[in-house]
């Protein structure tokens, strides 16, 4: 059998070709007196393949089933089209419907609203914004994969059932097995066991970051980096956080927090150099449709210089700032959203590293400074997305590290293998967690996390 062409490649051709096999859905079908003319899509380009169809090659019956959502296969001849708009145009010599798609088919040919979309998002990967997102959302794991490997960075893999809180915050799933007798984890009525006689004989939840892990593995490896899932009990129903997230966290032994902020700043250029080269056409529409200006904010992004400044310093910024915020910028307290949005959409108009945060509001793990006030942590802020990327210089000091623990209530023997680490082989060491589905809000402007993972998990939403 004739190999199937994609659609991306079929539209690249240089020359005519006698016979092509090509399979997709119907986006639209125009009638003429001898022809009908098809547009065709197959999730590989924005850009559809012009069948077009002659009269009375196929049954009216057929034809009826030949409408928007239909999926065809098609043999036809590739010939230079006589139309506007396109290059290439197929004339079909066979086709078959391979599944039909009535009139109720809920993506017409019209905008759709992201709300409404998100209602369907079973269909909506076989819209043109939607397709262009998946494709860019592809693009964007593999820059990542390139950038990691090209640094030597080893990819490893952390667990996502987990019996510790990284990050403290209590935003923890936690996992219960189903009592005896009970048929199935979902039904309502299951018996739950109680912790202390459940699966693992302690707690277990799902994984907030696989960074204790990854510290591990780059105590043996130098540098690694995970790129996998992340689950969040936080019930905040904001454009910016889902229950569940793709994560990707670089460790390094022998980094320091400034080497942490070179590595974080390379990376997001690199990606954002290979994204833009390999989705020209896809970021085009989200340039014309979603976002004005995208692709000249991309290439600055791609130039500047990232700000760094420490958090008191940001204090100050915006505490004489002329803005009014809802939060006073407070010496403390965590950085709100709007005083992020100031700093780097106004202020600085550009990305900012905060660095050296108080250690009040950062988690166990995070290296103390000289001046027993502040941690050398980093955040990564950009506009429109705020908070990009976490990360910070590890305690690697085991005393430090055990007082520290002690102060925030944890209890170091469930620990212990953590603070192994520090006692045999040790090394000063950093990482940092960077939000994939952020990454893609600043990538494609699309304003809601919603609309960039093809299933969001988010509070009172788990259909698909
Ligand atoms: O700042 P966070 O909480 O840092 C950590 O988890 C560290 N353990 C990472 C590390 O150092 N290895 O999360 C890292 C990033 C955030 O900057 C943000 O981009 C993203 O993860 N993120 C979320 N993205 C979507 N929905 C949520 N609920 C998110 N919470 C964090
Ligand atoms: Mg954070």
């Amino acid at each position: 059998m004739k190999p199937v062409k994609r659609i991306k490649d079929i539209l690249k051709s240089t020359a005519p070709e006698d016979s092509l096999l090509v399979r997709g859905w119907v986006r639209t079908r125009r009638d003429a007196k001898d022809f009908s003319f098809i547009e065709l899509g197959d999730g590989s380009s924005v850009a559809n393949l012009q069948l077009i169809l002659p009269k009375g090659i196929i049954e009216a019956d057929t034809f009826k089933d030949i409408n928007t959502g239909t999926a065809l296969e098609v043999e036809g001849e590739l010939a230079p089209s006589q139309g506007k708009g396109q290059k290439w145009e197929l004339l079909v010599k066979e086709i078959r419907v391979l599944g039909p798609a009535g009139p109720d088919y809920p993506l017409q040919k019209k905008r759709h609203t992201d709300e409404y979309l998100r209602e369907i998002a079973h269909l909506r990967p076989r819209t043109n914004k939607y397709g262009a997102l998946l494709r860019i959302r592809s693009e964007a794991a593999f820059a990542i994969h390139t950038f990691f490997r090209e640094r030597g960075f080893y990819y490893v893999h952390t667990p996502i059932i987990t019996g510790n809180d990284c990050e403290g915050a209590g935003e923890l799933f936690q996992l219960i097995t189903p009592g005896p007798g009970a048929a199935c984890g979902l039904h309502p009525q299951a018996p739950l066991k109680t912790l202390a006689e459940d699966f693992f004989g302690k707690p277990a939840s799902l994984t907030v970051s696989g960074q204790l892990e990854a510290e591990i593995l780059a105590h043996g490896l130098t540098a690694v980096y995970t790129f996998g899932p992340t689950f969040r009990a936080e019930n905040s129903n904001t454009p910016r956080h889902a229950a569940e997230f793709w994560m990707i966290e670089p460790e390094a032994a022998f980094m320091d927090l400034s080497g942490d902020m070179d590595l974080a700043e390379d990376m997001v250029k690199s990606v954002l150099t290979q994204i833009t080269s390999g989705c020209t056409e896809d970021l085009e529409l989200f340039d014309k449709f979603v976002s004005e200006g995208l692709l000249l904010r991309l290439e600055e992004l791609k130039k500047k210089d990232y700000t760094r400044i420490s958090y008191k310093e940001a204090i100050e910024i915006l505490s004489s700032a002329e803005a009014s915020f809802d939060f006073m910028p407070l010496y403390g307290s965590d950085l709100q959203t709007e005083h992020e949005r100031y700093l780097t959409e106004t202020h600085f108009q550009g990305p900012v590293f905060v660095y050296d945060y108080p250690k009040t509001i950062k988690p166990f793990y995070m290296r103390i400074n000289d001046d027993n006030q502040t941690v050398a942590a980093m955040d990564l802020l950009v506009p429109r997305v705020g908070e990009l990327i976490g990360g910070s210089q590890r305690e690697e000091r085991y005393d430090v590290l055990v007082s520290r623990m002690k102060e925030l209530g944890l209890k170091p023997e469930n620990y212990w293998w953590y603070l192994d680490l520090r006692r045999w082989g040790g090394t000063p060491h950093a990482g940092f967690g960077l939000g994939f589905e952020r990454l893609l809000m600043l990538v494609t402007g699309i304003g809601n996390i919603r609309d960039v993972i093809p299933f969001p998990r988010t509070p009172g939403n788990l259909e698909f």
